[in-house]
């Protein structure tokens, strides 16, 4: 942990974003407005988390569970997804701050999925602020996407049984 006047600086910090909608709809807006709005809100605090200290920033921005949202919403949150992936690199460079997605690319389109390979290989030498975002994520699924993954190749003779230990299945992790 650093220090900010007397303040304990934790090195990671996660938010779950929450309440777009609520706060669009108080001001008579649709609920994407809400969603477009909260995208842009996250550069701010990427920029202040890096400025503060905190080493790693993880936003939960679409959960396995918002598929259960009308579709149209869910479009909608797609395609800001799409926009925010496409458009962050220059800012992202400018700022050392190195991306990564977490979650379940299988349900993502193709495009968004280019749109994470993309920004991930840009990003991958920086050394600032690691920005870690959630989408398609929830932690029951990563375990067992690592798990169907580390029993391939477990069948193919990678490794033994004996080798396999907490280093080992973290390898097989999101991160
Ligand atoms: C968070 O805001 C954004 C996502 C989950 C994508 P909400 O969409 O949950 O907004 P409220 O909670 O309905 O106001
Ligand atoms: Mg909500």
């Amino acid at each position: 942990m650093s220090e900010l006047d007397g303040l304990k600086i934790p090195q990671h910090v996660s938010i779950i974003l929450d309440g777009n909608g609520r706060w669009a709809k108080s001001k008579g807006m649709p609920r994407t407005y809400g969603h477009t709005m909260g995208a842009k809100n996250i550069e701010q605090i990427c920029m202040d988390a890096d400025d503060i200290g905190i080493k790693y920033l993880t936003v939960y921005a679409f959960s396995t569970e918002n598929w259960n949202r009308p579709s149209s919403e869910v479009a909608a949150l797609m395609r800001l997804l799409n926009f925010y992936l496409k458009t962050i690199g220059k800012k992202a460079m400018k700022n050392n701050m190195r991306m990564r997605i977490i979650g379940d690319r299988e349900g993502l389109s193709d495009d968004i999925r280019r749109a994470i390979d993309d920004i991930e290989e840009l990003t991958k030498n920086n050394t600032g602020l690691q920005f870690l975002i959630a989408i398609n994520y929830g932690s029951r699924n990563e375990m067992i996407r690592a798990m169907k993954k580390m029993l391939a190749d477990y069948k193919k003779g990678d490794f033994k049984e004996e080798e396999l230990n907490e280093e080992k299945f973290a390898s097989y992790l999101d991160t």
